[in-house]
């Protein structure tokens, strides 16, 4: 068989399973039994879930979570979560209450500005593109205003235009960066439609308006792209309380060692990168589980992350910790250019109820909510890791899909946790132990 195919994306499911199979070398619906278990009934659901993409032949399925108690300023939430990673949801809900009986998560949004850039190169003097700007941009300005009439009557739009020069770095190169809100979508494809007409308007005033000079009108346009690096569209969640009101925890310990322990922990994520990265990586467990829920994109919003987390020329913590005054006040600020408009937000099933779930909230109100879910699953977390550690919960959940694997009955599963109780859970050793039960 060739291993070339043309026209792949013609065939039917059927057609495209048949092929894997015979691709393979294995039996008629060798793959085809498995991918057709996740086939949902509804047809018409069906439809919508491969119009997301392409050469679909089955559906991914990922477990829908709810986190109750979730009291941010002042209203309590049941926050979806989708997520394949056992202990996540469980540690989103206990950080929750243990947050409900001290007041709560409070945030604040710290900015809403996105971003698109027009990458582009020019031979001329620099002075002269920069005297001239305020031309261009009106003149850019102008060959929108159809496209951006709706998003201003919501309160959005254009709010800065700038140029950058980059000729230090490369010559002639230069950047037409212009700042938007969306309002309550993402805006992705407003941003990049506008910038792609931007990039045309600007093409068109160099090749024509009569204040350029002739030996300047060559302008090589690059590329016109938003830019998902949004440091001016970022939320603060923080949780705070007495010391003393901190409670006391595993092993004995005591709400004074506690929090000196725990800002510690936030302390080394912020001066090591190796630990910063997996303290982030927990606080995205968090996060990502609500963008996705929500049907918003967890790419962009790890990758605004990251490059947040690095803003100063190091990568660092995205949460802070200190204790002043016997207060003990933990939060996070980080970058969410998400939309609660637009987008998948409406159009996939479960995006669309996950925000009737919320409250149908506007992006700065979701923003708010995923910001806090993100500060709850890093205080679980470090409150694990500085007192009992995280094996101990985790490995509780795994046991649990480790005997679903080995399709271990009830009495066996009993038997079984009982036995690993104050034992180390590992594939093989609950196998063993398994083993041992079905042979006696
Ligand atoms: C595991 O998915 C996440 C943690 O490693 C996060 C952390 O170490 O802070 C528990």
């Amino acid at each position: 068989m060739s291993r070339r195919i043309s026209g792949f994306s013609k065939l039917s499911k059927a057609e495209k399973l048949s092929w894997l199979d015979a691709y393979y070398g294995e039996s008629p619906d060798y793959h085809g039994a498995v991918m057709k278990k996740f086939w949902i009934q509804d047809a018409d659901v069906q439809k919508v879930l491969d119009g997301f993409s392409e050469n679909t032949v089955s559906n991914f399925m990922i477990p829908y979570g709810l986190a109750p108690n979730f009291l941010i300023d002042g209203q309590v939430y049941c926050i979806p979560m989708v997520i394949e990673e056992s202990s996540v949801v469980a540690a989103a809900s206990s950080a929750a209450k243990y947050w409900m009986d001290r007041g709560g998560f409070k945030t604040t949004i710290l900015g809403m500005v996105k971003v698109g850039q027009i990458h582009f190169k020019w031979s001329g003097p620099k002075d002269f593109i920069f005297n001239i700007f305020e031309k261009i941009k009106a003149k850019l300005l102008e060959g929108v205003q159809d496209m951006v009439r709706n998003m201003e009557k919501r309160g959005g739009g254009i709010t800065k235009i700038e140029l950058i020069d980059f000729t230090d770095l490369e010559p002639e190169l230069y950047q037409i960066r212009v700042h938007f809100d969306t309002k309550d979508s993402m805006g992705a494809n407003f941003i990049n439609s506008v910038l792609e007409n931007f990039a045309a308007s600007l093409e068109y005033f160099f090749v024509h308006h009569v204040d350029i000079p002739d030996n300047y009108r060559d302008i090589d346009i690059i590329m016109s792209i938003l830019s998902n690096n949004t440091p001016e569209c970022t939320v603060r969640a923080e949780v705070s309380c007495k010391v003393s009101e901190l409670g006391t925890f595993e092993n004995g310990m005591l709400a004074e060692q506690l929090a000196e322990k725990f800002r510690m922990a936030v302390r080394i994520a912020e001066i090591d990168p190796f630990r910063a990265t997996t303290h982030n990586k927990g606080i995205y467990n968090g996060i990502d589980a609500v963008i996705l829920a929500t049907g918003n994109d967890f790419r962009a919003v790890e990758a605004a992350g990251h490059a947040f987390a690095a803003r100063d020329g190091q990568y660092r913590s995205l949460s802070k910790c200190e204790i002043k005054e016997g207060i003990f006040r933990f939060w996070l600020d980080v970058p969410l250019a998400i939309g609660t408009v637009g987008g998948l937000t409406a159009l996939h099933p479960l995006a669309k109820k996950s925000l009737e779930i919320l409250g149908n909230p506007s992006a700065e109100d979701l923003m708010r909510i995923v910001a806090s879910m993100g500060l709850a699953q890093n205080f679980a977390a470090l409150k694990s890791l500085v007192t009992t550690g995280i094996q101990k919960g985790h490995m509780k959940m795994h046991m649990m899909n480790i005997l679903n694997h080995l399709e271990a009955n009830e009495d066996e599963v009993q038997e079984a946790l009982q036995y690993f109780e104050d034992k180390t859970v590992s594939f093989s050793a609950v196998r063993d132990f398994v083993d041992s039960l079905k042979r006696n």
